[in-house]
Parts: structure tokens; C-alpha cells; sequence
């Protein structure tokens, strides 16, 4: 079910509140006046507008009505123009796409909460993101397999929605691994979805991945052909894809956006945050950049052999800092809607593996010896993303270039040889 709203209506509204926010009286550091905008009905027909003033002392108090005030009227609007911040709390914040999203979400003007359990990432990460943006928030070290201590992160803080990168994602792992992926994946969704709901939050955006659409022929990759994952890994995405809509279904207050993110690379554009990998990389981008830097001796191309120009595989590389912007415009998105819905975060190009090794050269002047080895096997030929869904919906489209993405990694590694070290 949907939820009807007019935004740039309601934006209008509160640019008129903008003035009276900015008077001298809100400059009086011992008071805060916040004025918010709900709508209640349908935006077509029955408009019904309720504007709201609450004085508080603190941020604290202006949260705490704001969550309160949403829940008895309905849909909160001007989020990001209101002086109080709409708190969002994020899983695997510490993980390498979470991380790039908090500096987004802190830059869009939200509030965020932490989670991680440091399993495939440092608490580096974290400061790093507050040393970019110039802006604090609580962390929590918490393994979300952990119902209680995750409950106790919920009891604390006036969460408004929630945004769920924590997870196990390496393929091969999970094939080796399976139970692990399972019960890690799906356990710590379902004790996330049970605090939710104990908590009345009930918007969620989730990290889901290309990787739900198995090995298929055909391409553009699009949101209504048929998931079948071909590893455990992938399994569990598309279980917890279902599960959340399941309880879209029997909840008509509860909204999910299920992000499938085609091949996530490059690092922010300060080189203080990036991709850290554990041991040798998996992936084509990582494991280049090693080899630029000088810690790996040479590429494997798995696979000279595919029906594609070059032979070999083609992928949909994605800058992480719009896959960051992608995640704002979701939030923003399920903020506002109910129901659950795919989306597809990638660029709809695709580029073969040498043609990532070229611009790879062409960022860092470095040469990277390669040669082809055999395929990987359950690799496809070719994937990339059909991304008008995400750009007609939530009106976002990727913007950066393959050569954005090798100079950006490139920063980041040369910047940070061992990642974030120990
Ligand atoms: P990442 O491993 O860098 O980040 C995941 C974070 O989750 C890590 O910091 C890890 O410590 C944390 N975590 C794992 N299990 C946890 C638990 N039980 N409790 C608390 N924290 C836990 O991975 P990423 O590349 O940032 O990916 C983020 C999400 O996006 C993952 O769900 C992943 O499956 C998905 N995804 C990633 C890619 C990719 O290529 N990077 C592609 C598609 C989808
Ligand atoms: N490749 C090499 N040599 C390497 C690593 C990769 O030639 O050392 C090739 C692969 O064969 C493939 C391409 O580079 O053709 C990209 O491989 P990646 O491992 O970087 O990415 P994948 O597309 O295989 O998988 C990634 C994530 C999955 C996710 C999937 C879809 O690893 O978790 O994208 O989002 F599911």
C-alpha cells in the first residue's frame, strides 16, 4: 500500500519555517523551537495538513516528540530541513559500503546510530567517517546474533528507520561455510525485524545484491525477472528479501526499500576511507589495486574465453560514494512509502575486466602485470543493471565514471598501503 505525498508542496511549506527557525530566539542555545509538518491522508482529495510546534531543550526531547508525533499522525515530512535530525540507525556501519553511506547520510543532515560486531571491519573506519564530516555519533560493538544486546540499542535510542548492511558476503566463503552465512545473515535479520517491531520502527532499507539473480542470460539485469541465486550467500539475500516483504504484507505501516547493488568499488574522494579487505581480495577491483601498490605480484583474469568483445567477464562497476547517495535517496524514499520494493544501484554499463585493468593504469601510472587463467567457475559472462526503476522512483542515478573509481581506489590505497592497519 502507498502512502500519497507531495514533497516539493510541503518543502514550500517549510521554507517559510526556515525564517522563523533562523530568528534570534533559535540562537538561544538554552531553547530550541521546532516546527514540524505532518501530513495525514492523501496528498489528491482529503488533504489534511497538521502543523505541529515543539519547544524543547534539547535535541533529546525534540527527537523523542518527533518519533512520537510521527507514529499518532503519520508520514513526517522536511526531514532534512527541520533543525531536529531524523535519527537512522545503521548495521555493519563500520563495513566498507556502510561506511561511505554514514558520511553521505551525516552530509545529507540525518542523525545516525552505529552498530557492528568488527567482524570484517575496524573501529578505524568509524573515527574516520567523524573526521571527514566533522560530526559525532554513538557506536555500539554489538553482534547482532546478540537479540538482547541489539534490543538494548533500540531501548536506547529513538531510532526512526533503519538501514541493514550487516552481514557475511563473500560467495566462495559461503559455499565452504554455509550454516555460518545462515544463521549470521538470517538470524541477525530476524532479531533486527523483532526489535523493530517491538520498537514501532518500521522502515527499512537492506543491502541486498546482484548476486539474487543467479547466473541469467540475459541483460540488462531488471526487478521483475525471476531471483535464483546460485550460492548460499546469495541465498540468504533473497530469503531476507522475502522476509521483509512478508511482513510488508501483514504490517501496512512497514516499508522496505531491497537494494541489489550490482559491483560496488572505489573509496570517498579524501582517501581516508576505502576497502579493506581480509587476506588475499576476491574481488577484480581490490585485488588490482594490490598489485599496484605492489603487494600482490600479478592478476589472475579469470577467464579469456567469454562470447564478450575482449573474453573476458563484464561487470556493472558502481562508485561506492553514489551507491552512498543511493541509499539517501532510498531512506528518503521509504521515509515516505509503504510496502516493499527492489531496486537496482548500478550504472548500466558494463566493463570487462581488462577494460578495469586499462583505467586502472591510466589512474595510478602503474603498470599491472596479468595474465588469463581459467574461469571462475559460477561466474556469468556478463552482468549489468537496468537502473531506470531507481531513477523514475527515487529519483537517483550513478554519475561517476570508471576512471572516477580507479583514481579514487587508487587514493585510497596508496594512502593506506594496509588498509587501516591493526
Ligand atoms: P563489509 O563486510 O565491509 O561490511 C559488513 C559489516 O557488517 C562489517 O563491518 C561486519 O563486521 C558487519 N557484520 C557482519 N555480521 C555482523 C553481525 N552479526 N553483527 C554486527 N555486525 C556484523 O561488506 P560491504 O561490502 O560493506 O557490504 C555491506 C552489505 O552489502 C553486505 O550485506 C553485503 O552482503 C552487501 N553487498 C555487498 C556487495 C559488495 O560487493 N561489497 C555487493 C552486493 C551486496
Ligand atoms: N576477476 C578476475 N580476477 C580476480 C577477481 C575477479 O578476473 O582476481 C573477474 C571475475 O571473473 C569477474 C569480474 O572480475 O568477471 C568481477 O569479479 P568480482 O569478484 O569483483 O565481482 P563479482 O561480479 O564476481 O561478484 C561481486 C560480489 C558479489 C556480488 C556480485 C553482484 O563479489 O558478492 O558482485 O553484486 F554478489
Amino acid at each position: 500500500m502507498e502512502t500519497q505525498s507531495s514533497i516539493p508542496f510541503l518543502l514550500r511549506i517549510s521554507s517559510i519555517h526556515v525564517g522563523i527557525l533562523r530568528s534570534d530566539f533559535l540562537y538561544d542555545h538554552s531553547m530550541r523551537i521546532t516546527f514540524m509538518g505532518y501530513i495525514n491522508g492523501r496528498m489528491r482529495g482529503n488533504v489534511r495538513i497538521i502543523f505541529l510546534c515543539v519547544v524543547s531543550v534539547n535535541f533529546g526531547v525534540g527527537r523523542a516528540a518527533m518519533v512520537m508525533f510521527r507514529r499518532e499522525f503519520g508520514i513526517v515530512v522536511m526531514m532534512d530541513i527541520l533543525e531536529v535530525a531524523c535519527l537512522i540507525l545503521v548495521t555493519g556501519a563500520a563495513g566498507y559500503i556502510g561506511s561511505h553511506t554514514c558520511v553521505s547520510l551525516l552530509e545529507a543532515g540525518f542523525d545516525i546510530v552505529a552498530i557492528d560486531n568488527f567482524a570484517n571491519s575496524k573501529p578505524e573506519a568509524l573515527s574516520r567517517v567523524q573526521e571527514i564530516t566533522g560530526k559525532t555519533f554513538s557506536i555500539h560493538s554489538v553482534d547482532m546474533l546478540d537479540a538482547k544486546a541489539l534490543d538494548a540499542v533500540f531501548a536506547e535510542e529513538n531510532m526512526e528507520a533503519v538501514i541493514h548492511f550487516a552481514g557475511l558476503k563473500a560467495v566462495g566463503e559461503s559455499v565452504a561455510q554455509p550454516l555460518r552465512y545462515y544463521e549470521n545473515n538470517l538470524v541477525s535479520t530476524i532479531n533486527l525485524c523483532k526489535s523493530m517491531k517491538k520498537h514501532h520502527v518500521n522502515k527499512i532499507v537492506f543491502s541486498s545484491s546482484a548476486t539474487v539473480y543467479g547466473a541469467q542470460e540475459q541483460v540488462p539485469l531488471r526487478e521483475d525477472m525471476p531471483i535464483a541465486p546460485v550460492n548460499p550467500y546469495g541465498q540468504t539475500k533473497a530469503m531476507i528479501e522475502q522476509i521483509l516483504r512478508d511482513i510488508a504484507v501483514a504490517d501496512d505501516q512497514f516499508g522496505a526499500a531491497l537494494l541489489r547493488y550490482f559491483n560496488p568499488v572505489g573509496a570517498h574522494g579524501s582517501g581516508r576511507i576505502g576497502e579493506d579487505p581480509q587476506g588475499i581480495p576476491n574481488n577484480l577491483v581490490p585485488y588490482v589495486a594490490q598489485v599496484a601498490v605492489g603487494k600482490r605480484a600479478e592478476l589472475t583474469v579469470h577467464g579469456g574465453d567469454y562470447d564478450t568483445p575482449d573474453g573476458t567477464g563484464i561487470r556493472d562497476y558502481i562508485h561506492v560514494m553514489d551507491l552512498a547517495e543511493g541509499h539517501v535517496k532510498a531512506l528518503s524514499w521509504v521515509l515516505n512509502h509503504t510496502g516493499a520494493e527492489a531496486f537496482n544501484l548500478g550504472t548500466g554499463k558494463g566493463s570487462s575486466v581488462l577494460e578495469v585493468v586499462h583505467a586502472f593504469e591510466q589512474a595510478s601510472g602503474v603498470r599491472i602485470p596479468y595474465h588469463i587463467g581459467p574461469r571462475r567457475p559460477g561466474d556469468a559472462a556478463r552482468s549489468f543493471a537496468d537502473p531506470s526503476k531507481a531513477q523514475q522512483v527515487l529519483g537517483w542515478r550513478a554519475t561517476k565514471t570508471l576512471d572516477d573509481m580507479c583514481a579514487d581506489t587508487w587514493k585510497w590505497q596508496k594512502q593506506n598501503p594496509n588498509g587501516y592497519g591493526e
